[in-house]
């Protein structure tokens, strides 16, 4: 190597390190906010609050039509006090979920399904992630001294601030609630996915290689199976109001350098071309089976124009295999309204596709049966016949909750269900005349109607 090269090559980056010394302050202050992408703790620290921050209104609905599909009866979840004296109805959900309850092992949520299982992470965390088989571009060439490291590569003993891997920004932060863990924690404390909990090191190799893998085991290369070069260089919380500003994601004014130790800024990185949009929050995510529901979406970068170039969104709802693509009503950075089509009941996620290929991050939407009365006809002298959809199902442990009324002013009638069908209920009612109001009581809520002939 002649002397120029030598320069170049070597006291170059030293020269740059001096520079970006002084810059320390420009760069994202550690740890990052929590505005995009799910919070970064633990599972551990999310309670009952944090999982009806994302399930909201869907809760008993999602639970309800597990019902009908005889894989639950109201008995699994709400079983009989030992005494008789009545039922239980619990609604934390961490009682349930990841441990045993009333006999039944029900499993960890989000990361034991069989997306999580084979890698598809995507089919949660939207385009914030890649998955490991969609073909994107991992590279190849040998890592150089721009490559960021999966903790960092400079440390100003001082300060304590970092350069040149993800650990510059993403620290933990123990006084923060719920406090935000170190990256190691948050990819290791997913129960059986990361190999940890039944310790299994084949799990291991989703992140790491062995120690004689081609680049050691702990390399930023593995990393990129899911946190692509593209992907990376994508993420960014209302780029067009933040794009001159460090400390909202990954392409602010120096933020480059939290990764590059080594880079001159001024550049957008290469694969940038739209950033990744969030959804914060829905009006509502418990829509009506057989009903269009307008909803309106509040998020971020929703539509971006970057040099001249726009690009929207459109809103995907997905069952996990089938998904519908719906056009906006309307659109704009921070808000979409749209019309989702008549649903069949089910658990699905809904997310903005932004340019086509772009996925936001998933909230969770549940259709629910609404309760419908066709008609209440007297069909003999003892006899009601109720008829019309979304009746769910009767146990006459829970007769407490679920039943029928027969009332006329202050008068209850007598009332006994015979049957209970979702479309059709039979009840024996000696005292009910036409003019009465028969009231449903069902899983799915509430609904009235005037006794007829
Ligand atoms: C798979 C578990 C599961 C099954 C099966 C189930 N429930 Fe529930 N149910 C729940 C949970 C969890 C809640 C609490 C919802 C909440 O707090 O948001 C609940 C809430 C309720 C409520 C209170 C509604 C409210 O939010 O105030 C009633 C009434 C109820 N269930 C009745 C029944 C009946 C009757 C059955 C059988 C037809 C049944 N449930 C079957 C899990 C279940
Ligand atoms: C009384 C026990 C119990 C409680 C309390 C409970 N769940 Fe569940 N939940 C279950 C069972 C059992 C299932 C079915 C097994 C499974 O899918 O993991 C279930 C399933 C679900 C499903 C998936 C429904 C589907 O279509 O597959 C969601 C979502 C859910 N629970 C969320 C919650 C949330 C959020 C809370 C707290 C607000 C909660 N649960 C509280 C027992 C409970
Ligand atoms: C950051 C948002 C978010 C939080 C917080 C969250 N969930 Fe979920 N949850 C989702 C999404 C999105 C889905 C996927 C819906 C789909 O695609 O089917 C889901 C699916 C589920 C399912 C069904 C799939 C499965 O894993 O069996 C259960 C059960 C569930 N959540 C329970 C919970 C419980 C219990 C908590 C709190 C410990 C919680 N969730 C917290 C977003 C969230
Ligand atoms: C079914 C939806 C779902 C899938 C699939 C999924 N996740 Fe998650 N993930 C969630 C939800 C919801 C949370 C927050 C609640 C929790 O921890 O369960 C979360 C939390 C996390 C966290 C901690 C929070 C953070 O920001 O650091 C990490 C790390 C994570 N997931 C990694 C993965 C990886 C790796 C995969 C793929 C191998 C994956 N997830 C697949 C839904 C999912
Ligand atoms: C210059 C500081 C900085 C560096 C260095 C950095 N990040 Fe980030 N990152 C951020 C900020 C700020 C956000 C936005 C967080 C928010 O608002 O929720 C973010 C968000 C993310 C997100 C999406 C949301 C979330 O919190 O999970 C992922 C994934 C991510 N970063 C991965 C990485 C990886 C992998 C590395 C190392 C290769 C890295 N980051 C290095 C600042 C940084
Ligand atoms: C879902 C991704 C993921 C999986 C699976 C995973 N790791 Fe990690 N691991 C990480 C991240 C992220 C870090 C933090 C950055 C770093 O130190 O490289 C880390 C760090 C480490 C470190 C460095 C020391 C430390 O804790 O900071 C070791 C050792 C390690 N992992 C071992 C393992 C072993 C052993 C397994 C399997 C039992 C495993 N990892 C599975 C993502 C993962
Ligand atoms: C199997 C896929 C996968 C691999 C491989 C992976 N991650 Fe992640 N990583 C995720 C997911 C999913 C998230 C959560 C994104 C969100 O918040 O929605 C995440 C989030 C992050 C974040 C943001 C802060 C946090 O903890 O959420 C950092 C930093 C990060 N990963 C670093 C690493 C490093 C370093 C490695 C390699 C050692 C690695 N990841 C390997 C899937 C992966
Ligand atoms: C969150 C970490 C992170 C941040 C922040 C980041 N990059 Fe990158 N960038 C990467 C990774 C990972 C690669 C792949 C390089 C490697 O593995 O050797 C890369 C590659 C590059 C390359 C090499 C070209 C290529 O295709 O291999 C350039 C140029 C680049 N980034 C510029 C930028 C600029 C400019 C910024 C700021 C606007 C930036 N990067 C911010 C992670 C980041």
């Amino acid at each position: 190597m002649d002397k120029k090269h030598f320069l170049l090559y070597y006291l170059m980056p030293i020269t740059v390190y001096l520079i970006l010394v002084g810059l320390a302050y420009a760069v994202s202050p550690p740890p990052v906010d929590q505005k995009m992408g799910v919070y970064d703790t633990l599972f551990s620290n999310i309670a009952e609050n944090n999982c009806r921050g994302c399930h909201a209104l869907g809760v008993p609905g999602a639970h309800h039509n597990l019902v009908p599909t005889g894989e639950y009866g109201c008995t699994n979840c709400h079983p009989v006090l030992p005494d008789g004296s009545g039922i239980t109805l619990i609604r934390d959900c961490i009682q349930c979920h990841d441990t045993t309850f009333n006999g039944i092992a029900i499993r960890r949520p989000h990361h034991e399904t069989q997306a999580a299982l084979d890698g598809h992470c995507k089919t949660c965390h939207g385009s914030l992630v890649d998955n490991y088989d969609d073909g994107h571009t991992i590279p190849t060439y040998a890592p150089s001294i721009m490559t960021p490291d999966t903790k960092f590569k400079v440390i100003n003993q001082t300060s304590g601030r970092k350069w040149g891997g993800c650990e510059s920004c993403h620290e933990e932060n123990s006084t923060a609630s719920p406090p935000i863990a170190f990256n190691n924690k948050t990819h290791h404390r997913l129960g059986n996915l990361s190999g940890f909990r039944n310790q299994d090191v084949s799990k291991c190799s989703m992140c790491h290689d062995t120690h004689n893998g081609v680049y050691g085991s702990d390399s930023i290369r593995y990393c990129e199976r899911c946190h692509g070069t593209a992907s990376l260089h994508n993420i960014q919380w209302d780029f067009s109001n933040t794009s001159q500003l460090p400390g909202y994601g990954h392409l602010g004014p120096n933020d480059c350098q939290g990764c590059h130790a080594w880079y001159v800024a001024g550049s957008l990185g290469p694969g940038f071309d739209l950033i990744v949009p969030t959804i914060v929050s829905l009006s509502t995510n418990k829509v009506f089976e057989g009903s269009a529901t307008v909803l309106t979406i509040y998020g971020d970068d929703l539509v971006t124009t970057i040099d001249n170039v726009t690009r929207s969104s459109v809103v995907v709802v997905s069952d996990g295999t089938n998904n519908v693509t719906i056009t906006p009503t309307n659109i704009t950075s921070s808000e979409i309204i749209v019309s989702i089509p008549a649903l069949t009941r089910g658990l699905y996620s809904i997310y903005a596709l932004k340019d086509g290929n772009t996925e936001s991050n998933k909230k969770p939407l549940v259709s629910v049966p609404k309760v419908i009365i066709g008609s209440a006809r007297k069909v003999n002298s003892t006899n009601v016949l109720i008829t019309g959809s979304g009746f769910g199902t009767y146990d006459p442990a829970y007769d407490n909750w679920t039943n029928v009324t027969i009332k006329r002013g202050s008068t209850t009638r007598s009332s006994q269900i015979i049957s209970w069908s979702d479309t059709s209920i039979n009840v024996l009612s000696s005292s009910a005349r036409t003019g009465d109001t028969a009231t449903i009581n069902s899983v799915y809520g509430t609904n009235a109607s005037t006794v007829t002939n």
